[in-house]
């Protein structure tokens, strides 16, 4: 395996990583126009204390009152900012740091953010990217997929969302040829995310058996591994070993899903994201810093970015104000997936109101000494620490071989 040059440089409060680089790279980013799945609400609200054993009584008189419990499987929550707004965030946090900003911001399976930003922003500044989710088997990965040119992002972006979407299911050979595809785009990045996450909550064993299947198979189109600044150190670090035994780089990702900033960045001497990925894919060169908010203890800045999901922003525009027109539930009435607001006629029930009240006195910072203390670094929601068996190995990985794919696609086309 050849080895990459990946550095990750952790600074104090008030650092500047200026020596690194004059240009700050942002990348995995969530807007408005990421879908997010639901699924959370349950595990989540049964886990915080206070808050679990009022979610628990008010679920328990709905249904005792002939109420039928909501299927959160179903349903969906938007990030509060436009994409503009992310960006301006994003870049005012990177200026503050004495570096010019360059963000990718990258919804799930959408581009629109993207689009809508590059009406303002020179593309080299402002990428066309998202988080394209990849079926595999029981398992599904997400890819950063960045840079894509301007006059093919539509394009590209169908083909991988007809491929996501197949009810015909996962197909090796077809996922082959579309990072093919990508690959022999020179500007374009290919990033698997938070890859050992057990996103899709198949059991982390389970995960990391389809990981080790998916980087066999695919890893050789894969040009990086990203740390994730929502994900527990104790999880970074495993992805920094695996990393290794795959002779990747690692780059950045921040997965802000609402107001604050991303605290993973990569520092450059890069003018453009285009040459940032040449230095990626041919130098295997990256500087990732991490900032001073990612030691905040992960339940706290969890618990936070939840209060914002659950927010009321009195100054945005109409129907994205309050968190019931940003969350989506169907009610399987046949009329589809629609905001809480029209499901409760504009009116919140009184229970909504205390556990917003509760998460946001969870989220408070005095409370941070105290979540680090009895959570510590772990997901607040899934506490891996219940596994039992030991993790899988990767050292065994060897990746398929990309000219082979190449010589078979070529064969086949001349038969
Ligand atoms: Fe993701």
């Amino acid at each position: 395996m050849r080895s990459s040059n990946s550095n990750v440089h952790i600074i104090e409060s008030g650092a500047k990583p200026s020596m690194l680089g004059q240009t700050g790279i942002s990348m995995h980013c969530h807007s408005m126009h990421s879908k997010e799945i639901l699924d959370f609400v349950p595990y989540y609200a049964e886990r915080i204390p206070i808050l679990s054993s009022v979610w628990k009584r008010k679920m328990r008189r709905f249904e005792e009152s002939g109420g039928r419990l909501p299927n959160f499987n179903i349903g969906y929550w938007t990030p509060p900012l436009s994409g503009q707004q992310v960006y301006d965030s994003e870049a005012s946090s990177i200026e503050r740091l004495g570096l010019m900003p360059i963000v990718s911001v990258t919804d799930h399976d959408s581009i629109e953010a993207a689009v809508e930003i590059g009406e303002r922003e020179p593309n080299r500044f402002a990428p066309i990217s998202m988080e394209w989710t990849v079926p595999f088997g029981e398992a599904f990965f997400h890819l950063g997929v960045h840079n894509m040119p301007e006059d093919r992002a539509a394009e590209i972006t169908k083909l991988l969302l007809d491929y996501t979407f197949d009810t015909d299911g996962p197909d090796d050979e077809r996922l082959s040829e579309l990072f093919s595809m990508m690959h022999d785009i020179p500007e374009m990045l290919i990033v698997l995310n938070h890859p050992i996450w057990d996103i899709e909550m198949i059991g982390q064993r389970k995960h990391e058996a389809a990981l080790h299947d998916f980087l066999q198979k695919h890893g050789c189109w894969i040009h990086a591994l990203e740390i994730n600044g929502f994900r527990s150190m104790a999880e970074n670090k495993a992805v920094t070993d695996l990393a290794d035994a795959c002779g990747l780089p690692l780059v950045s990702g921040g997965d802000r899903h609402c107001c604050q900033a991303n605290t993973m960045i990569n520092v450059t001497n890069a003018t453009s994201f285009s040459e940032f990925v040449s230095e990626v894919r041919i130098d295997k060169k990256s500087e990732v810093v991490v900032l001073p908010d990612y030691h905040k203890p992960l339940p706290s800045r969890q618990l936070r970015s939840m209060s914002q999901i659950l927010g009321v922003f009195p100054e945005f525009p109409d129907g994205r104000r309050s968190w019931s027109d940003r969350i989506y539930f169907d009610a399987e009435d046949g009329l589809g997936p629609r905001p809480m607001t029209e499901h409760w006629n504009g009116h919140l029930p009184g229970w909504t109101r205390v556990a917003m009240w509760t998460l946001k006195a969870l989220s408070h910072e005095m409370l941070v000494p105290i979540l680090g203390f009895t959570i510590g670094d772990n997901d607040i929601g899934r506490n891996d620490a219940n596994v039992k068996t030991p993790p899988i190995s990767f050292d065994d990985i060897v990746f398929a071989d990309r000219q082979s794919f190449g010589k078979q696609k070529a064969f086949a086309a001349g038969q």
